[in-house]
C-alpha cells in the first residue's frame, strides 16, 4: 500500500489509469509539477474528469522541469496515445518534440499555458485562463481602491510568476498596461517568485528590508507566493490588508480564508478546473472534429468590495 501510494503521489512519477477506458481514447497528459494548491487542484480535476468521461489517462508530473515534459511527450508518442495534452512550464523550446508528435499524427492540446513557436499547426488549441484579463482585473481593483482611499501616490511591488511562463508575462502585461494610464501608480520593483510560497517569502523579506514603509501595494501573481509574503509584512511591523494593499491571483481556499480575515484585499480567480473542457476536446479530436482554437473559462474577482463571508467552498 505504501509503495502504491508513493508511486501515485511523488513528483516526476507516472500515473496510469487506463483501466477506466470506456471511450477507447487514451490521453497522455504532462503536468508541470506540484508547485501550488492551484496545480494540485488542476491535476485532481483532470483525473476526476478522465474518470467521469471514461477516458484512459497516462499522467506524468514533470517536477517543474521542461526536460521532463519533453521526455514525457516522447513516451506518449512511443506509446501511441490518441491525444497528448500538456501544460508548458515555459513558452519557448517545444518545436522539435511537437513536430515529432505531428509526424506521428497525434493531436496536441495546450492546457493552462501557451507556447511560443514559429511553426504553424503544431497544436490544436489552448484550454486555459485569460491571464492578460486577470492582470487587468487586478489593476482595475487597485485603481478603484486608490479612488476610495483618496490615495495620491501609490508605490507597488510585484512578485511575479515563473520567468518566461505565459501567466507571468500576460498577468504583468495586463496589470502594467492598465495602471499606465494612472499617474498615481509607481512600480518600485518586480521580482520573479516562481509561483512558490518559499520564493514569495524571500521576495517579500527583500522588499520589506529595501523599501519598508514606502510600500503601498503588493501585486502577487499567485496565492502561494501571497501566503508566503504575508508573514514577512507582519514581521516587519505592518498590517497586510490595511497598511499595505494585497492583491493575489488564483482564488484557492487558503487565500480566500485570508481574504475573509482581512489580510488580503483582492483575489482574482484563476480556475484550475479545466478537466471537463479537456476531456470534451480530446473526444472531439479523436472523432476528427474541429475544435475552438482558444477556450477560456469564466472567472470572477473576490475582494473587500463584496460580502466576502458569502464566498462558498473553493474545492482547491
Ligand atoms: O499557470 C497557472 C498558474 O500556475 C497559477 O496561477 C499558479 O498558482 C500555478 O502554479
Amino acid at each position: 500500500m505504501t509503495v502504491l501510494l508513493a508511486a501515485v503521489m511523488l513528483p516526476g512519477c507516472k500515473k496510469e489509469k487506463e483501466e477506466n477506458n470506456q471511450t477507447g481514447l487514451v490521453l497522455g497528459f504532462s503536468q508541470i509539477g506540484s508547485e501550488s494548491a492551484w496545480r494540485i487542484g488542476n491535476t485532481k480535476d483532470i483525473e476526476e474528469q478522465a474518470e467521469a468521461y471514461g477516458i484512459g489517462l497516462r499522467l506524468e508530473n514533470a517536477n517543474q522541469k521542461q526536460d521532463n515534459q519533453i521526455a514525457a511527450i516522447r513516451r506518449f508518442i512511443a506509446y501511441r496515445v490518441d491525444v497528448i495534452a500538456f501544460s508548458p512550464v515555459v513558452e519557448e523550446g517545444w518545436d522539435n518534440v511537437l513536430m515529432e508528435a505531428k509526424e506521428a499524427g497525434i493531436p496536441i492540446i495546450l492546457v493552462d499555458r501557451d507556447i511560443n513557436t514559429e511553426q504553424e499547426g503544431l497544436t490544436t488549441c489552448l484550454i486555459g485562463a485569460d491571464f492578460y484579463r486577470e492582470g487587468v482585473q487586478a489593476a482595475e481593483y487597485l485603481i478603484r481602491k486608490a479612488d476610495r482611499l483618496g490615495l495620491e501616490h501609490v508605490n507597488i511591488v510585484e512578485i511575479g510568476g515563473t520567468e518566461n511562463s505565459t501567466p507571468m508575462r500576460q498577468r504583468q502585461a495586463g496589470f502594467m498596461d492598465t495602471i499606465a494610464g494612472d499617474s498615481r501608480m509607481h512600480v518600485l520593483e518586480s521580482i520573479d517568485g516562481d509561483f512558490l510560497k518559499s520564493r514569495g517569502e524571500e521576495c517579500m523579506r527583500y522588499y520589506m528590508e529595501k523599501y519598508g514603509e514606502q510600500i503601498d501595494v503588493v501585486f502577487s501573481h499567485n496565492d502561494e507566493m501571497t501566503i508566503g509574503a504575508i508573514p514577512e509584512i507582519e514581521k516587519a511591523g505592518f498590517k497586510p490588508g490595511k497598511d499595505i494593499i494585497i492583491i493575489s491571483i488564483d482564488g484557492g481556499q487558503e487565500a480566500i480564508n485570508v481574504l475573509k480575515e482581512g489580510k488580503i484585499n483582492c483575489v482574482v480567480e484563476c480556475t484550475p478546473k479545466l478537466g471537463k473542457e479537456l476531456m470534451e476536446t480530446a473526444l472531439k479530436l479523436k472523432k476528427g472534429e474541429t475544435v475552438d482554437p482558444v477556450i477560456h473559462p469564466v472567472e470572477q474577482v473576490f475582494s473587500d468590495e463584496m460580502n466576502v463571508s458569502q464566498i462558498g467552498p473553493r474545492g482547491y
